[in-house]
């Protein structure tokens, strides 16, 4: 079998390699591949098997090894373990119980006329007919700001905390971490800044009156039993601003890019703005923002056959999953009245999204205001992606919009 490097990031720049992907999940669909210098991992690339994978927590745990590739320093590993996305059973559903009333979507659908003002006015700021670097321009400023809002993060520090999180997932990307370990998912530089951040105002909020925020609520909610430090604050915030960010703008960006390669849907869309969820929906499936995430095997098990052994490093792929014509008819047309869409890019079970309803609402919102706004929206340039494994995301998407 011809050799397809699934961990190389230059694999990803010119986009996910579909072809591979969808032979690997007829010929070889629990696929080993290395990793230079340190342990390989098992890439699960069918819908099933992810489904599996993500419903067994103590199977497939999180705290061993993290959920990205990379093997961990202690010290940054131990930080990681933290983090709720990185938690395994019973502690992760006691830090998640706290949390999940403020997410759930009645509440979430309560930020519905804030979001469409953040979002009228970041368009309002392009002007009406302009050539326009689409993700620098008109999408990186709107997850920043819908999720400072939400945790009263200050105005001054949400350019600043975007492009961190920029880094966090893309550290493989040398445009976006000119400086980092370009070997890496993340870069560990940025994700200690925005924690020591974190601590900082979590310090300072101690400080002053109740702001009716998200913070409050974090502040005065008991935790796995006790109250949070400034530090697990800090490391929650990282998670959080970093899982809502570069993820949402891909949402954004991926599918604009999918519709403009796609003109009859885009127009049935103007027709019809009831499409939209749907519409977001296949955008997520077509354009996962995440290609993994990993999990370690605790005991000695197998996936569909394969013998997996305790300690393995193994990596649920979305990207392969989303296609699997096992479960999507059709799974390469991309089909904004799919029905049911059962996409897997906010994962499944234990640690689904905790921010599925803010992306959904973020993303009807964010194309409802586009299409309406312009009448006209033309590509002007070539697009270009992250070059990173893990993060799908879209560097440039040159366009021109007008009325
Ligand atoms: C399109 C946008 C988004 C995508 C594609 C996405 C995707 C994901 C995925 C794949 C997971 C992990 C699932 C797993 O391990 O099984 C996750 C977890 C998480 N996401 Fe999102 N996410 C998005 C937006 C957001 C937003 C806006 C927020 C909040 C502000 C958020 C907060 C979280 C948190 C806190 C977790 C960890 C949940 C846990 O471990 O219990 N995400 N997300």
């Amino acid at each position: 079998m011809a050799a397809i490097d699934l961990y190389n990031p230059d694999t990803y720049v010119l986009g996910a390699p579909h072809d591979e992907f969808t032979r690997l999940r007829r010929e070889d669909p629990v696929h080993w591949q290395d990793i230079p210098g340190q342990a390989g991992y098992w890439a699960v690339l069918k819908h099933a098997d992810v489904v599996h994978v993500s419903r067994n927590p103590n199977l497939f745990c999180c705290e061993a090894g993290g959920v990205v590739l990379e093997d961990m320093d202690p010290e940054r590993l131990s930080r990681m373990r933290d983090m709720l996305l990185s938690m395994d059973p019973p502690r992760h559903i006691s830090y998640r119980k706290p949390l999940a009333p403020e997410f759930a979507r009645r509440v979430i659908a309560g930020m519905e006329s804030q979001i469409r003002e953040i979002t009228v006015d970041i368009f309002s700021a392009v002007g009406d007919n302009s050539d326009v670097e689409f993700v620098h321009d008109m999408v990186g400023p709107l997850p920043t700001q819908v999720i400072g809002q939400l945790f009263g993060l200050p105005e001054k520090d949400w350019e600043w905390l975007h492009r961190l999180s920029q880094m966090n997932t893309s550290g493989q990307d040398p445009d976006l971490n000119p400086d980092g370990d370009l070997s890496e998912a993340g870069s560990a530089d940025s994700s200690m800044q925005m924690a020591m951040y974190g601590m900082a105002f979590a310090k300072e909020r101690r400080a002053v009156a109740p702001q009716g925020d998200l913070m409050d609520v974090i502040l005065g909610q008991e935790f796995n039993g006790r109250f949070l430090t400034d530090a697990d604050i800090g490391s929650l915030l990282v998670q959080m601003i970093t899982a809502g960010n570069d993820t949402t703008v891909t949402m954004m960006a991926g599918g604009l890019w999918a519709l403009l390669e796609h003109p009859t849907q885009l127009q049935m869309l103007r027709d019809d703005a009831s499409l939209l969820p749907g519409a977001v929906e296949e955008i997520l499936r077509w354009f996962n923002p995440l290609h993994y995430f990993r999990r370690t095997a605790s005991e000695d098990t197998e996936i569909s056959g394969t013998k997996i052994a305790k300690g393995d490093k193994v990596a649920m792929y979305y990207t392969s999953a989303n296609r699997d014509e096992a479960v999507f008819e059709d799974s390469q047309a991309f089909d904004i009245t799919r029905s049911p869409n059962p996409q897997l890019s906010f994962g499944i079970g234990e640690h689904f999204c905790l921010g599925v309803h803010l992306a959904r609402l973020e993303g009807r919102i964010f194309f409802e205001e586009l299409l309406r706004r312009f009448g006209k929206i033309e590509l002007s340039g070539t697009p270009e992606r992250v070059r990173s494994n893990l993060n799908n995301g879209v560097k440039r998407l040159p366009v021109n919009l007008s009325l």
